[in-house]
């Protein structure tokens, strides 16, 4: 019998579109999570929606001896860490807290792989460990750790704890997931991301715009040297980011080690561009305004996801237009997230 996968932070944003991706392709799934961040009621949306159940912990993912547990009573084959802070400016105010949970995490997880025999991890790290690059796309070449926050600099840490463990312990194999910038929700509009307070990520921001909950989205910075003057980014739709996961681990069957993985669909879509495409869903126009840049944000980001491709087999296949149409419906069905 298939064993089972460990997601932590499987009620957040990510790791909620993962359980449903593993349900999808028969995996049983385990989650954990302390809800810092996320609301126990998607765990119910999650099973109606895959018509399947699914086993949760409400333990902490900082707790090795808990996360031992949580493996042991599972039977658990291989662990996807979603789980972790990713506020970027409130990581520049709690930076302690930031780095103790999003590296505490980690090393729990690891040592109770290491107490129980897991051997298998998908991490969900992500584009912000790369520095600024003259040179597009970002391949996963290219030098990381010249972060501005301490989120990014977390991320960066992580991935070097993560292969120094999988350098250390024989027969371990993980994969680092660099996610690109992931919009949208499943189809069904009963899962989605679910920010609190005013949203600092463009696609939160824009469908409380869409709401009237905020009346304007600022667009932060005019004069970038891009084709309209605006932020040039790579988003995908979390429906295929959750199916890179299941790619990632479908890969570790086989392979020990660490590899680092681009996610993203090679293409940029502009502030402007996005803000059309979430017009032509919603059906009617969404106030902006230009403001200042945003300290430390770049002209343009864009993946180049050949390596995704050769190694797992995955590509991005859903649209812009798809991305905005499953936000809107998440949004305008869940309008208290
Ligand atoms: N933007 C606006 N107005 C807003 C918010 C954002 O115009 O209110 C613009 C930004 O200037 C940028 C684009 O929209 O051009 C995307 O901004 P996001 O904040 O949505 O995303 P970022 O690219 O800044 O950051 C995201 C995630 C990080 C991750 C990073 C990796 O938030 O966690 O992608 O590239 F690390």
């Amino acid at each position: 019998m298939q064993k089972n996968i460990l997601v932590t932070g499987g009620a957040g944003y990510v790791g909620s579109h993962v359980i449903v991706s593993l349900l999808e392709r028969g995996y049983g799934a385990v989650s954990v999570d302390n809800f810092r961040n996320a609301s126990p009621e998607v765990y119910g949306r999650l099973r109606e929606l895959s018509g399947k159940d699914f086993a949760a912990a409400g333990a902490d993912a900082c707790d090795a001896e808990a996360m031992a547990r949580v493996m042991r009573t599972h039977d658990i084959g291989a662990v996807i860490h979603c789980a972790g802070y990713k506020s970027v400016p409130e990581s520049i105010q709690k930076p302690l807290e930031y780095y103790e949970n999003n590296l505490g995490s980690t090393i729990a997880l690891c040592k109770a792989m290491r107490e129980t025999g897991v051997t298998r991890l998908v991490f969900s790290s992500s584009a912000t460990v790369y520095g600024e690059s003259k040179v597009l796309p970002y391949t996963e070449e290219h030098p990381t750790g010249n972060c501005a926050s301490p989120y990014g600099m977390s991320k960066v840490m992580n991935e070097r704890i993560l292969t120094d463990a999988a350098a250390a312990y024989p027969g371990w194999g993980v994969v680092l997931l660099r996610y690109f910038n992931p919009i949208g929700a499943h189809p069904s509009g009963r899962i989605g991301d679910a920010p609190g307070g005013v949203p600092g990520n463009i696609m939160p921001y824009l469908l409380k715009v869409a709401t009237g909950k905020l009346p304007v989205l600022p667009i932060t910075g005019g004069d970038y040297d891009t084709p309209d003057g605006t932020g040039l980014r790579d988003y995908l739709h979390i429906c295929d980011l959750a199916e890179g996961h299941v790619a990632a681990l479908q890969y570790l069957e086989t392979f020990t080690g660490t590899e680092t993985v681009n996610l993203g669909t090679g293409r940029a879509t502009s502030v402007r561009e996005i803000v059309r495409a979430m017009e032509k869903a919603i059906g009617k126009p969404l106030p902006t305004e230009i403001k200042p840049r945003r300290p430390g944000d770049i002209a343009e980001m864009r993946a180049d996801p050949a390596k995704a491709k050769r190694l797992l087999g995955w590509e991005a296949r859903r649209s812009l237009d798809e991305m905005c149409a499953d936000s809107w419906r998440w949004a305008s069905r869940n309008p208290a997230g």
